[in-house]
């Protein structure tokens, strides 16, 4: 169960407490971070998708550029309505507002538990605590949803099919950029298959933003990441040895590139790390949708001329490896370097 409480409980503080206080993290890269977000590339989705050849390969030049580049890109045009999106977020926010009792229910017990609510970043391994509360399920090979708040389950099951649809089409022009067969990342990790984890994240005003986070710097696992977010910025992407804030245009999508694609690439496209800051003002809520492989496939390189950098793992390993809280560097991925 929950040993720590939400964070929702603790937005009436003047003040947080002291087990919220990151001096290390917060205070040395306070003036790192830039407002500088101009640059994020764009990726136009129904471009990429044209029937038009000429701007398909211009696209996924331009989508072979972002991976490389930032690892981070937004997704315009698509097809995900903007009223999934927005009903997505509502949803969230209706859990994250039924009471202590009810959320408790769905505590988490065992890191591979298909529906998690919780609070923080790893409450187990870590010294001191992050402003943020999460639900985490698991909607893909299998469907999980909490039952309530209502229609929450009818809502979660078509935004994660859109955006594993979206990612499908994302990942054949990212074999494309690798030099690979479009199928390529289909077929040999068995796509069909592919866990897929949805992810609410609610941070409340903080009292004391400059001294708290709301998620440490980290970098994620598996291929994509999307994310949305209620209108309120927060996250903030490591680029160039600066922290760089996001603040993605109006329903767009947020992608990144996760840890196994930077095994796949062959440390081509990297992983990049991310952060989420609080502010005092108004609460944010993002949604975060993972995308890996098969539970069972096996990441490794694909073929190419130059040495192999990463070893190959098989993802359900990598995962419980990354969530048991061993992990105290920045990335999992040393692990196999
Ligand atoms: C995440 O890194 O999973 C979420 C980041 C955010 O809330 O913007
Ligand atoms: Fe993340």
């Amino acid at each position: 169960s929950v040993a720590v409480s939400s964070v929702k409980e603790l937005a009436n503080l003047n003040s947080i407490p002291s087990s919220y206080v990151h001096p290390t993290l917060t205070n040395c890269e306070a003036n790192d971070s830039s407002p500088d977000d101009g640059s994020i590339p764009i990726i136009d989705f129904s471009l990429l998708v044209s029937d038009d050849p000429d701007e398909r390969s211009r696209m996924i030049e331009e989508l072979g550029k972002a991976c490389r580049n930032w690892g981070f890109f937004m997704v315009v045009n698509h097809g995900v309505s903007e009223s999934l999106m927005s009903s997505m977020l509502n949803k969230f926010d209706e859990f994250f507002n039924l009471t202590a009792e009810e959320k408790l229910q769905f505590a988490e017990k065992h890191v591979l538990d298909p529906i998690r609510y919780g609070t923080s970043f790893n409450v187990l391994a870590e010294d001191s605590h992050f402003w943020r509360d999460y639900l985490k399920i698991v909607v893909h090979p299998q469907f999980h949803s909490p039952n309530k708040p209502t229609g929450f389950r009818e809502v979660a099951m078509e935004y994660s099919k859109k955006v594993r649809d979206l990612v499908a089409q994302l990942l054949r022009g990212i074999s494309i950029t690798l030099g690979l067969e479009q199928q390529y990342l289909h077929n040999i990790l068995n796509l069909d298959s592919s866990f897929q984890i949805l992810v609410g994240n609610y941070y409340p005003p903080c009292p004391e933003p400059e001294l708290a986070l709301g998620l440490p710097p980290h970098s994620d696992d598996g291929l994509l990441t999307l994310l949305t977010q209620n209108g309120i910025g927060g996250l903030q992407i490591k680029h160039d040895g600066k922290w760089v804030q996001v603040n993605p245009l109006p329903n767009s999508l947020l992608v990144n590139t996760g840890d196994h694609l930077e095994v796949l690439s062959n440390g081509k496209y990297k992983s990049v790390l991310h952060k989420a800051v609080v502010n005092n003002r108004a609460k944010r809520i993002s949604v975060a949708v993972a995308n890996g492989p098969a539970i069972d496939a096996v990441v490794a390189p694909a073929p190419s001329d130059a040495p192999a950098q990463f070893k190959a793992m098989v993802y359900k390993e990598y995962l419980e490896y990354q969530q048991s809280g061993k992990l105290v560097g920045n990335t999992c991925l040393d692990v196999i370097r």
